[in-house]
């Protein structure tokens, strides 16, 4: 397995060097050199992956640079950007290698389709099966998409016109006293249900999918156009019951990651709905994220734009990532340039030294200096897998709107 690893990613890597070289007529562009840098990069860590001799998907690595695992028993939210890493990898390269290890760590996830005990089924088979009958992957894929959309609907709760994100009789916030909390970050699941309906003709998904966005739209937002983290509701009587944080600095302040999942999550509603709201939203969050005066320079932002020691906080490098591919497809549908030069800056700062990891190093993520959640002291100023997948996928929007 390891020799066939090393001797497909070689053919592979040569190949589309020399293609790319020709196709862009110069020696290696700025999206070519970077996913040169990811093969090489990511080639190392399935080394060590394969010398465990499991199927292990990488979450982070620990301060004494231990590897960290994402669980697939379905509740770790992060277990599908390995596969979608992987699936980038193939569609930026062409390499059939990338797809057949994407199709491995794809197929891990099956049975997360099941799992109606979180609202993150739609990041988990999102980026890992959605990304795959896209390039190609199995048709069973499909039923497997349709069901996991299945089991999220059934966290819709009609009263309130949302679906409920985190538990709360048991789970990392079971100590809140909320009765029906929703996160900004839930925006990104309701591309599951957009494509199920796409895929199945059944419209109950795309319904649920709008009403959670409207819902969304109404509440979780403060004037100056920044998103709250946490809105909990009464699941019976639909009414507001607070707004707060829980990865955030405080319950008023704007977390980084936060407000690049909602300019993120509403530019894809736009692309399913058309729904001009839905991108103005997506709009007023970049309009506050970058006139904020704690935004640095190379954009790459604190992890709170409140966080009380800035500039002497670590700054997240996935909330960028994130937020560079939102603005490639954001600069399409309102054709502002500007969103597409300012996530060419964004990704300028991750390939440089600064947030790329040299090679070899690092665990073998690509990117450096992500936070998890600093009020629970978890993965803070690490390499986030999360981070990694934005970064491709900014890599391949911007590759295909310079085609
Ligand atoms: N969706 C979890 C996070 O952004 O940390």
């Amino acid at each position: 397995m390891k020799k066939s690893i090393k001797i497909g990613l070689c053919t592979g890597i040569l190949c589309w060097i020399i293609l790319s070289c020709i196709a862009d007529n110069h020696p290696v562009g700025f999206v070519a050199e970077n996913v040169i840098f990811a093969t090489e990069q990511y080639a190392t860590q399935l080394n060590e992956l394969t010398d465990r001799g499991e199927n292990h998907i990488p979450r982070t690595i620990k301060s004494d640079g231990t590897m960290v695992y994402a669980s697939t028993a379905g509740w770790d939210w992060t277990a599908g950007f390995y596969a979608g890493s992987l699936w980038y990898l193939y569609e930026l390269t062409g390499d059939e290698h990338w797809k057949s290890l994407a199709e491995r760590y794809t197929a891990l996830l099956e049975k997360v389709q099941y799992n109606k005990s979180t609202h993150d089924v739609g990041f988990i088979i999102g980026c890992s099966y959605l990304n795959g009958i896209r390039l190609g992957g199995e048709e069973q894929y499909k039923s497997i998409i349709v069901s996991a959309a299945q089991s999220l609907s059934t966290r819709f709760r009609p009263a309130a016109g949302v679906i409920q994100s985190w538990n709360v009789h048991s789970g990392w916030q079971a100590k809140r006293g909320w009765k029906c909390p929703v996160i900004i970050d839930n925006l990104m699941n309701l591309e599951l249900l957009f494509e199920a309906t796409r895929m199945s003709g059944d419209s109950t998904y795309y319904r649920i999918a709008v009403s959670h966005a409207d819902k969304t739209l109404q509440n979780h937002f403060r004037s100056d156009g920044s998103s709250f983290h946490v809105v909990d509701y009464d699941g019976e009587t639909g009414e507001v019951r607070s707004r707060c944080t829980a990865q955030g600095y405080s319950d008023e302040s704007a977390w980084a990651r936060g407000q690049a999942w909602a300019i993120y999550g509403y530019t894809m509603c736009y692309r399913y709905t058309q729904n001009l709201a839905y991108l103005k939203q997506a709009e007023k969050v970049c309009d506050f994220i970058f006139t904020h005066s704690n935004m640095p320079d190379d954009l790459v932002p604190y992890w709170d734009y409140d966080a009380i020691n800035i500039p002497h906080e670590p700054r997240d490098v996935s909330a960028a990532a994130i937020t560079a591919s939102a603005l490639y497809e954001l600069s399409g549908y309102t054709r502002k340039e500007q969103y597409r030069k300012t996530a060419d800056l964004i990704l300028k700062s991750l390939s440089s030294p600064a947030y790329r990891s040299p090679l070899g190093m690092n665990g073998g993520f690509l990117l450096m200096h992500s936070v998890g959640s600093i009020p629970h002291g978890s993965e803070v100023d690490v390499p986030l897998v999360y981070a990694d997948y934005y970064f491709l996928e900014a890599l391949k929007r911007k590759r295909d709107m310079e085609k």
